[in-house]
């Protein structure tokens, strides 16, 4: 069953030239190719791949072949015995109204689409559907000339006509591709257009194609994608490669967005944005996806993944780069605490559960089950550690040979790698285990002082914990980026007696044995020592720095991630305590908060962070075994006493930022108001007057974030029967736009208060529930499960069951959601004993359920044992 990278064979052919021809008709879709065939490798056999298709017929080189001339498997269609090149001719039959999956070619709303990344062509026609073949592709489109008159594929528009009542388009895209860019979309769309000249002057004509009602939210990913093509071309050298660039917004999808070449279709919900729908949040995500995708036409379509083993090549360095973006578009340091912060609670949580695997995996059963964080998160934090040893310049050398040598190839991350390595010359041989190696590095610090000597010894240790299938793990190459600060704040300048091991431009250390002891001479005085400042290495860490200690760096530690990082302790610390029955808020407490808060000079995007408390999953991401009951109360405890002792600063904060001014999705706005909003809901949870001034807020606002905001302060904070009215007027309101809907529905179903089961299967029949669409799952279902975790995790099993409920039924529809959606219980060994064989056993319930997918199996398996 498991696919192993071991096993990997080259092709024997190479498909030059690829032409498709689709006939969409009310009902059912033909499908005509022609494949030009070349022998290139060992062997004289083509192994087709195909999924729930109808042969029609197939023709090699002219002839009809009759059964006796291939063998059709249950997922293959094999021909032997082929000479060095052919002509191969199939016709398929598909039914994309009937395709619930949402692989391959499928109906969302009024129009046809496709998502054919990672295995999805293969469910349009027989063909080699794998990234190591590429081919020119030529599409011919064939629709009701009414219903349908925008028809798009790849690449450049060529000819149109239209017959008979039917329309004909057909498209080229004259670079060459794997099937899983392969893209067509038929509707009845609207379009907004815009240019873009490159850098070498060349115009391109930018369009995104939308249903009609959203045509007033596509301004912003324009403004994005403009942005997103002159970056690459500034930061990277990378110009774009054809004259076209398309984006679709697609209801009904099953991932945020996809790549395809020159024609990017994206989640309705990760591109379209107008001040009065979308939260900041929402704008920051589109403009990183908008940014994302583009990026992957180089780092992924012109150089691709030979196998999918690969996939963080293009996934992890992809990330990387819309990271970089993102924080070059507004606060690079609030841009690292949120990917560092999701790092540490998901990533860390998957590295450390039953389905951990390395960034470079060597088996599966599913691919799309390994669209994780792991390959796509923890990758693009390898790539920066790269960058972070090699430097911006030496960085910048190797992925232009990278780019030079393996332009139009299918490669390997270790294809990456070694172009780092040739064209900076160093020796990388031992951080290549960073992509082999799962689970997450533990680094044990200890720090000793010499006042006499002036000097400051460092002790690492590290080791990484066994994950399934892998034990006695060998040390890392950990990049340990270090600061010395001194009472003044100041950081203090040191010398290092291993200057070898020590890089002076970042103020990295380079920690590549189990255990090394450094030391560092100039310290003239006893200082606080920074650790992995800049999130610099994806590894937990061990040290205990004093509460003062901690105090002091939230207010001094000139590294923005630690500083937030500091206050991110010292809250742990009080939770804990709080969870004891012991908690009290000191008064050196209450005056560090309220020096942050009352710092005018610090980005208020950054002062909300280092003010919010870490969220319940983190919490219990960082406890060997958790209960989320007492997580949940010990943390709203704390929230009440800061919230109490702080109250004339959130209520004056709340006042100075809560100015009247047009919306603008701008850095220093959406920072303005993410402050303004953190501090509304401290000051409504310990003040009458907060609520009030929540319900005027969210009566009077005139953009989502501000509504959105005072929404779920009302929720969270005022009673219940408030909470609801609030909701009803909010969903009378909006009911109209799906996209509001759904953030209504998180709202609800993922809140502490008000996300209970009972409340959960009420929205579940709710006429805004849709189980075929599947923002509208992760809406209800993903929200109640991974955030209001109180209710999920209540008592009698109540919330697995209806999880697990979920997910059966989704097995049969959506096998892809139904996997993704069933993460939470497999984290059921973490649990406090009478919960975790409640949750078990709602595993093994899925298990016995009947003819599971390929996707649900392999993780309810693997999390079984
Ligand atoms: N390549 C896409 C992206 O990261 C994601 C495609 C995911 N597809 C899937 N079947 N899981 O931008
Ligand atoms: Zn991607």
């Amino acid at each position: 069953k498991a696919i192993q990278l071991a096993d990997y064979q080259a092709p024997a052919y190479e498909v030059t030239d690829t032409h498709l021809k689709f006939e969409l008709n009310d009902g059912y879709t033909q499908v005509h190719s022609v494949l030009t065939l070349k022998q290139v490798g060992d062997g004289n056999e083509l192994v087709l791949n195909g999924q729930d298709l109808e042969l029609l017929s197939i023709r090699l080189d002219g002839n009809e072949l009759t059964t006796d001339d291939y063998v059709l498997g249950d997922e293959t269609l094999t021909l032997s015995g082929l000479g060095a090149s052919h002509t191969l001719e199939i016709s398929t039959q598909i039914y994309p109204e009937k395709n619930t999956a949402l692989e391959g070619l499928y109906r969302s709303g009024g129009m046809y689409c496709t998502q054919c990344e990672a295995e999805g062509f293969r469910r349009i026609t027989y063909y080699p559907d794998r990234p190591d073949v590429m081919s020119v592709f030529t599409t011919e489109i064939i629709a009701d000339a009414e219903q349908f008159p925008v028809l798009l594929s790849n690449g450049n528009p060529v000819s149109e006509k239209t017959e008979d009542g039917k329309k004909h388009v057909v498209w080229h895209d004259p670079h060459k591709k794997p099937a899983y860019l392969f893209a067509l979309v038929a509707g009845d769309l609207q379009v907004r257009d815009d240019h873009f000249t490159t850098c070498s002057g060349r115009e391109v004509l930018l369009r995104i194609f939308v249903e009609p009602q959203n045509v007033d939210k596509t301004e912003y990913a324009l403004d994005a994608l403009k942005r997103s093509m002159r970056w690459d071309e500034e930061v990277y050298g990378r110009e774009y490669d054809l004259d076209i660039f398309m984006i679709v917004a697609v209801d009904d999808f099953n991932m945020g967005a996809m790549e395809n070449k020159g024609l990017n279709i994206f989640n309705s919900s990760c591109v379209l944005a107008n001040p009065a729908t979308a939260t900041d949040a929402a704008y920051q995500r589109i403009e990183a996806i908008v940014a994302h995708e583009y990026f992957h036409n180089w780092s992924g379509n012109r150089v691709t993944c030979r196998d999918w083993f690969q996939l963080s090549l293009k996934e992890g360095f992809t990330v990387f780069r819309d990271a970089c973006f993102s924080a070059d578009m507004n606060s690079s340091t609030v841009k690292r605490i949120e990917d560092a912060s999701m790092l540490r609670t998901v990533q860390f949580a998957e590295d450390g559960g039953p389905m951990a695997h390395p960034v470079q995996p060597d088996s599966y059963i599913e691919i799309s089950n390994f669209y994780t964080v792991t390959i796509y998160e923890k990758g693009a934090e390898i790539v920066r550690m790269l960058h972070k040893i090699l430097g911006a310049e030496g960085f910048r050398k190797g992925s232009d040979l990278y780019f030079e040598r393996h332009d139009g190839q299918a490669v390997t991350i270790n294809d990456f790698v070694q172009a780092m390595e040739d064209a900076n010359g160093v020796d990388l041989s031992q951080f290549r285990l960073w992509y082999k190696q799962s689970g997450t590095p533990v680094v044990e610090v200890l720090t000793q002082y010499d006042h006499a000597a002036e000097r400051l010894t460092i002790n690492l240790r590290q080791s990484t914990p066994d994950t399934p299938g892998q034990t006695n793990k060998k040390p890392l190459w950990i990049p340990v980026q270090l600061g010395f600060i001194a009472h003044s704040g100041e950081d203090i300048e040191v010398r290092p007696d291993q200057p070898d091991f020590w890089t002076e431009e970042s103020q990295v250390l380079h920690f590549r044995e189990a255990e090394q002891t450094f030391s560092f001479g100039g310290v003239i005085e006893e200082p606080v020592v920074s650790l992995f400042r800049d999130f610099s290495a994806p590894v937990r860490i061990n040290y205990q720095h004093s509460q003062s200690a901690l105090r002091f760096m939230l207010q001094h530690d000139s590294d923005g991630f630690n500083r937030w990082d500091a206050g991110q302790q010292l809250m742990l610390h009080w939770i804990e305590l709080a969870e004891k029955g012991r908690f009290k808020l000191v008064k050196e407490d209450i005056a560090a908060l309220h020096s942050v808060i009352s710092d005018e000079s610090l980005d208020p995007a950054m002062v909300a962070y280092l003010l919010a408390l870490p969220s319940e999953a983190y919490i219990a991401e960082t406890r060997k075994s958790y209960d989320p009951v007492a997580i949940h109360n010990g943390r709203e405890q704390v929230l009440s006493e800061v919230a109490e002792a702080l109250i004339e600063d959130f209520k004056a904060c709340y006042e100075r930022l809560n100015v009247p001014a047009e919306y603008q999705p701008a850095p220093a706005d959406m920072a303005r108001r993410s402050l303004k909003n953190l501090a509304l809901s401290y000051w409504a949870r310990a003040s009458s007057d907060g609520i009030e001034a929540a319900k005027a807020q969210f009566k009077s606002a005139d953009n989502m974030t501000d509504q959105m905001a005072a929404l779920r302060v009302l929720v969270t904070c005022a009673d219940q029967a408030e909470a609801q009215e609030a909701l009803n007027a909010f969903y009378e309101q909006w009911k109209h736009d799906s996209l509001v809907v759904n953030q209504w529905l998180t709202v609800q179903c993922g809140s502490s208060r008000l996300g209970s089961p009972d409340h959960i299967e009420k929205m579940l029949e709710h006429e805004a529930f849709d189980w075929r669409n599947p923002n509208k799952v992760r809406s209800v279902i993903g929200a109640f499960a991974n955030q209001a975790l109180c209710h999920f995790h209540s008592e009698n099993g109540r919330g697995y069951r209806l999880l697990a409920d979920a997910v059966i039924r989704l097995n049969a529809s959506n096998p892809q959601i139904a996997s993704r959606l069933l993460t939470p219980l497999t984290r059921w060994k973490r649990l406090v004993p009478s919960q975790s064989h409640l949750m078990k056993a709602e595993l093994q319930r899925i298990m016995d359920s009947g003819s599971l997918s390929k996707d649900v199996y392999e993780v309810v398996s693997k999390s079984l044992v």
